[in-house]
């Protein structure tokens, strides 16, 4: 169990090593209770290190028998690992170790799901599986034997031989322990191969439990496309014999990029027509994207140590968004990062959590695999490529990889390649990694003698830890239009490097209407001194697709805030703009559905925060309701003929243009759900033979205080499809209504099939009860004491997940007085918790502070 006091690990801390480990051999002996670990492990101390500590990670071991150059020894053991004596020179210990996975509920070292045994070792989870130097720092070849009595038995690299109860596989590239995987299990293979550029012959093997091989089909093509762009794009080509994805339930996580064997929450990869919807689709496509580009970044070159996580999770995630990008739209896609961005990264950067994107501290590493490092790091990696242009970037990787192969790196070795491609000075840039919360820049214009002025003044919110910050150096895409709408100014980007600085654009006949910030060139907060009339102009006539949708964001946003605090009625500036994008058919239908989205009401509890006031939950929600009906009733005339033009007649696919189709199709249907009390969803649901159409007039039915029968034949027909049935607990919950959604959620925790321990599960309740906004903070409290109840149930079973959904509650400073008093009252519950995990203790008390 947890120690008194939890420590804190810096990064101005950093030690390497005192050893190197040239080789690793485990042999396990795979047992539900007692699984048997033989490590020999050959150590060499550093040439330069005198006499340095040898300690080894280890945590819940049962240790067996330890011997160093075959002679046993009797080491002394911590709470967190082994000491003992060792020669100079180069060594071998060897160590045998007992673990009980079938009792594993925390999901991290060697587990089981199902029958199946499975490995999760970052971050730190391979100290669950023996004594080892568990940091990422330590790299090294292993080889590894796996006896037990199931027919597919896998690990990392090239299977090197197999028979009747055991395998051998060798991987030999160096890596560090958290790269480690083993797999178990009575799994079937939807297998394929690829060759790559060079001439490789790979198999792929995606292995699922009997009963999904029907869903592997996307997963696959999805792994073929990646591996075939990562060489087309960066010229990375794959490096093994074999590449394998496992499917497995119970992950706390979307899926892991263990050298070679990657394991996948089975909600990441498994997927057919029938049980997924097009999002779905499109998720699963990014995270193969994204396991297998970290094959490169990530793997070749890894992390230094976990302060650096934004090196490869940063890297990766602008990767696979540049993928996304091109095999779908790179506008939608842009716009739905973005939305994404602001709904979980601005929050957290805003909030108690806050923290730089490469922090400098941390008790529990993995309660920092958060947005501000996945989301903003690739964001920070946007801006630098942007600033020093297409080429210069392309150059810069090239030297990483040629530079860094086979090491662990740290963020100036990053920054470092760049300065060397292109002699530029990164220091001011470099902020980006180490000055946590959002920039607000605020806009000022000037207009005289055809002379366009603009003055950017930037500032940065003081935040746990930090105070009086510097001004940060941040790229401001810019474009101007003239009175008729057509480009007078192309986008180019503003360095904007000082607290305060003024742009000039000279030679201009007539007063033009600047688009600012094109394609969100940077994780900013805008503060629009731009007019109302000027966003609706830029709504109609933008050239930037992304900034087109903003406007609309804007106007929407400022439409809802007027309803909420003067009770106005919504303008019809914005609802004819809508119209009219809604209405060109020559605008991409997945485009126009976003034009037609509104801001989130806990984005909008955000704005409303931002400005000094406090937000009431109830009125936002009756706001976004209202609007949403004026809406509805301000196309109804179009509805008709748009709805007949998104139908699909071709056979389902999961593509861009398809999909896009349906969510506009979606869009319409949920407008018109609100003008004919649920009509149409009836008759789309009783034909729909794809779940992105069934789910969505499900939903629509639900909106409309319908569809049980529905909601009741859903679950009859889907009983048996553990993915599907989650969508069933949460659709309920994240479509009731305010008053409602305790008690549904409530109601559905007590259901048969709420198997609670795992993680996808817990997380379909709990997960939209937290995100219900006005459910969640509905007034009397309620909510918040429900998901406490299960937070601390969980604890001790799944400290990681968790300590994840522990974030719901960041917010909590925003709301009234009575609000804080119910949500703070819930915190210290938790933190009062006996045996409360070093994870969720960590969480409360910085949410708390
Ligand atoms: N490294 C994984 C990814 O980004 C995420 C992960 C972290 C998974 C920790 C499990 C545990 O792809
Ligand atoms: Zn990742």
């Amino acid at each position: 169990m947890r120690d008194a006091a939890p420590q804190t690990i810096y990064l101005k801390d950093y030690a390497p090593f005192g050893f190197d480990v040239r080789e690793v051999n485990l042999i396990f002996d795979l047992a539900p209770n007692a699984t048997r670990v033989t490590s020999r492990i050959r150590f060499a101390a550093k040439p330069d290190a005198e006499h340095p500590d040898f300690f080894l990670h280890g945590e819940q071991l049962k240790l067996i028998r330890a011997a160093i150059d075959g002679q046993e020894i009797t080491p002394t053991l911590t709470e967190t690992g082994l000491t003992c004596d060792v020669p100079d020179g180069a060594f071998t210990f060897e160590a045998e170790v007992e673990i009980d996975p079938a009792n594993n509920t925390a999901l991290e070292g060697l587990y089981m799901s199902n029958g199946m045994y499975c490995t999760q070792c970052e971050a730190e989870g391979f100290r669950k599986i023996t004594y080892y130097p568990d940091r990422p720092d330590v790299m090294s070849t292993f080889t590894v034997r796996v006896n037990g009595d199931l027919p597919v038995l896998l690990s990392n690299g090239n299977p090197t031989d197999s028979g009747e109860g055991f395998a051998e596989w060798h991987d030999p590239w160096p890596k560090p322990a958290y790269l480690f995987a083993l797999v178990a299990g009575d799994l079937v293979a939807h297998s394929d191969h690829f060759t790559t550029v060079s001439g490789r012959e790979v198999d792929l093997n995606l292995y699922v439990r009997p009963g999904d091989e029907g869903k592997c089909a996307f997963g696959m093509d999805a792994l073929k496309r990646s591996m075939k762009w990562d060489e087309d794009v960066y010229g990375r080509e794959y490096d093994l014999d074999v590449f394998n994805i496992v499917a497995v339930d119970d992950f706390n996580m979307g899926a892991m990029e263990n050298k070679g064997l990657n394991v996948f929450n089975s909600s990441a990869v498994l997927a057919s027509p029938e049980t997924a919807t097009d999002a779905n689709f499109e998720r699963i496509e990014a995270i193969i994207a994204h396991e297998y580009f970290h094959n490169w970044t990530g793997n070749r070159i890894t992390c230094r140590d976990w302060f650096q996580l934004c090196l490869k999770e940063g890297l990766t995630v602008f990767r696979d968004a540049q993928f996304t990008s091109d095999v779908r739209s790179a506008p939608v896609k842009r716009i739905g990062d973005v939305i994404d961005l602001r709904a979980r990264q601005f929050p957290e950067d805003n909030g108690p959590l806050a923290h730089p994107v490469r922090p400098e501290s941390f008790q529990e590493i993995n309660n920092f695999y958060t947005a501000t490092v996945y989301e903003k790091g690739a964001e920070v990696i946007g801006m630098l490529k942007r600033l020093v242009g297409d080429q210069a970037y392309a150059e810069a990787l090239d030297l990483y990889f040629a530079r860094h192969d086979g090491q662990a790196c740290t963020i100036e070795d990053w920054l470092k390649v760049f300065e060397d491609v292109t002699g530029r000075e990164l220091s001011q840039f470099k902020l980006w990694y180490s000055q946590a919360g959002t920039p607000r820049v605020k806009v000022e214009e000037d207009w005289g003698d055809g002379t366009y002025s603009l003055t950017l003044s930037q500032s940065l919110p003081d935040s746990p830890g930090q105070v009086d910050k510097q001004p940060m150096h941040i790229p401001v895409a810019v474009g101007l239009l003239g009175p008729d709408g057509d480009e007078v100014r192309e986008t180019q980007t503003l360095e904007l490097t000082e607290a305060r600085q003024t742009f000039r654009f000279d030679g201009l006949a007539a007063k033009p209407t600047a688009s600012i910030l094109r394609e969100f060139s940077a994780p900013v907060i805008l503060e629009h001194g731009v007019s109302r009339d000027a966003q609706a102009f830029l709504l109609a006539h933008d050239t930037d697709p992304f900034n087109r949708w903003s406007a609309a964001r804007v106007l929407a946003t400022e439409t809802l805030i007027g309803m909420i605090t003067d009770g106005k009625t919504p303008g019809g500036d914005y609802l004819d703009g809508v119209l009219s994008v809604l209405r060109n058919d020559d605008l991409d239908p997945a485009y126009r559905a976003l034009m037609a989205g509104l801001p989130t009401q806990s984005e909008l509890a955000g704005v409303l925060a931002d400005r000094g006031l406090i937000p009431d939950p109830m009125a936002i929600w009756r706001a976004s309701e209202t609007l949403k009906q004026a809406m509805a009733q301000h196309a109804q005339d179009l509805l008709p003929r748009l709805h007949s033009q998104m139908r699909v007649d071709a056979s389902y696919r999961p593509d861009a243009e398809q999909s896009g189709k349906r969510s506009l199709g979606s869009v319409v249907l949920s407008m018109t759900t609100r003008l004919d009390g649920g009509e149409l969803a009836a008759s789309e649901y009783a034909k729909s033979d794809n779940m992105t159409l069934q789910l969505s007039s499900l939903g629509a039915l639900l909106r409309a205080g319908k569809g049980q029968e529905e909601l009741a034949a859903f679950y009859d027909q889907w009983q048996a499809d553990r993915l599907v049935i989650d969508k069933w607990f949460g659709l309920q919950v994240s479509l009731a209504e305010p008053d409602q959604t305790c008690a549904v959620a409530q109601k559905l925790t007590g259901h048969p099939d709420f198997h609670w321990k795992t993680p996808n599960r817990f997380r379909s309740v709990l997960g939209p009860l937290a995100m219900n906004h006005a459910g969640f903070h509905h007034g009397d409290g309620t909510s918040y004491a429900l998901l406490a109840d299960w937070l601390i149930r969980l604890d001790p079973v799944n400290p990681q997940t968790t300590a994840r959904m522990c974030s719901a509650f960041q917010t909590w400073k925003r709301y009234d007085a009575d609000r804080q008093a119910l949500i703070r009252a819930q915190l210290e519950r938790i933190a009062a918790t006996p045996e409360l995990s070093r994870d969720t203790t960590e969480m409360v008390s910085r949410i708390l502070d």
